[in-house]
């Protein structure tokens, strides 16, 4: 699926040229995971894998969605209201729609053709890069003057209010926001934002797609927001400028570990050394150290899995299948399932991928899909 391909399934449906096309992608995170609803750091990037979004103007105030990759439509009434349906993917597209005009701005009606190459529940963020995509198409459209970081934060709040889940901001600013060849170290308390070049002739990444559709993260995803805000009132009884987990150190944690249940301990525990993480892995890439950022990345990978508990077996024996052979690995975004992230080295890309491959599929009768990404620039009209 690509622009061309949008631009014609629009004609189709709607006969006419769309009026704007859009290309928004997916996301990585390199390091930093479950800290940005933590008001702590991240360092993703958005990359070569997109939704294109063809979208133009109504005038009777419908709201005409079409989603190619699952051939389905949506058609609102005409009353220019938007409601939440059961197709959970026009919800998406709704909720941006609801958030930006509870903002202020007047939406009329719309016509949308989408679709794109970004895997579904693989933990690239296709939810992110659907609103994003939708959220450019309208600034464009209805020409609402919206900044970049309005966009970021209408694009999360349609997540968090009309789909129901309780998202962090990272997969939107780093859809709407990211950058060639760069990851992007997003303070998600204060929304400062730094670029790090992320250019080496010798290591590359590449994603694992374990093939685990992360059905579970919804839920779970919302238990452990839960956990984290459970630790940090416990601990506000000891200080009361302790905003989230941000503010706690690692030894202040361990002296009220006992006031707390072991299973939020752990969850505290995990996102106060990931944070910490984010910045060793920023200094190291600063170095041009890529085998401490990839040591990072294992030890993320083991908080995620013995502390957060948002591991699954297959995840867990890609990583294992990289240790002590690449440089880093890790489960990348929400959990329970997904990809893997991998850095290594060119030279190593190609025997890693057989071995791995051929292994997983001795232990799990199925393959793991190989993405070999590149970094790009965040949302853009084509
Ligand atoms: C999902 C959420 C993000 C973030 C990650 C975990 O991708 O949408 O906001 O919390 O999980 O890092």
């Amino acid at each position: 699926m690509d622009a061309r391909i949008i631009q014609q399934h629009f004609q189709r449906h709607f006969q006419d040229a769309p009026t704007v096309v859009v290309r928004a992608p997916g996301r990585i995170n390199l390091i930093g995971e479950h800290t940005d609803y933590n008001g702590g750091f991240v360092l993703p990037a958005a990359i070569d894998k997109a939704i294109w979004l063809a979208a133009s103007a109504r005038t009777d105030g419908r709201f005409a969605f079409y989603a190619a990759d699952l051939d389905s439509f949506y058609l609102s009434d005409d009353s220019n209201t938007v409601f939440q349906t059961e197709k959970k993917w026009a919800n998406y597209l709704q909720g941006v729609i609801s958030e930006t005009r509870l903002s202020g701005k007047n939406i009329g009606g719309l016509n949308v053709a989408f679709g794109g190459d970004v895997p579904i529940g693989a933990g690239l963020s296709s939810s992110a890069a659907l609103e994003s995509g939708m959220l450019f198409a309208i600034n464009d459209i209805y020409d609402l003057g919206l900044p970049d970081m309005e966009m970021v934060r209408l694009a999360q709040r349609g997540e968090n209010h009309f789909v129901g889940m309780n998202c962090g901001i990272m997969d939107m600013f780093t859809s709407i926001m990211g950058r060639a060849r760069h990851v992007v170290r997003l303070d998600c308390r204060s929304l400062e934002y730094a670029y790090f070049p992320f250019e080496t002739d010798k290591y590359t990444l590449l994603l694992l797609d374990s093939g685990v559709k992360h059905q579970l993260v919804d839920s779970e995803y919302n238990t452990r927001r839960k956990e984290c805000e459970t630790g940090v009132k416990i601990l506000q009884h000891h200080d009361l400028t302790i905003q989230s987990l941000r503010d706690v150190t690692p030894d202040f944690l361990a002296q009220h570990r006992h006031e707390m249940s072991d299973t939020v301990y752990r969850r505290c525990r995990f996102v106060v050394e990931e944070i910490a993480r984010v910045e060793a892995a920023c200094t190291a890439l600063q170095q041009g150290d890529f085998e401490a950022v990839g040591q990072l990345m294992y030890n993320g990978h083991d908080g995620l899995d013995q502390l957060y508990e948002v591991c699954v077996p297959e995840t867990n024996f890609l990583v294992e299948q990289a240790r002590g052979r690449i440089a880093g690995a890790r489960q990348m975004g929400g959990g329970f399932g997904g990809c893997t992230i991998n850095l290594l080295k060119k030279t190593q890309v190609d025997a890693f991928v057989k071995d791995v491959n051929q292994a997983y599929f001795n232990a799990f009768q199925q393959s793991a899909t190989v993405y070999n990404i590149q970094i790009t620039d965040g949302v853009s009209r084509f």
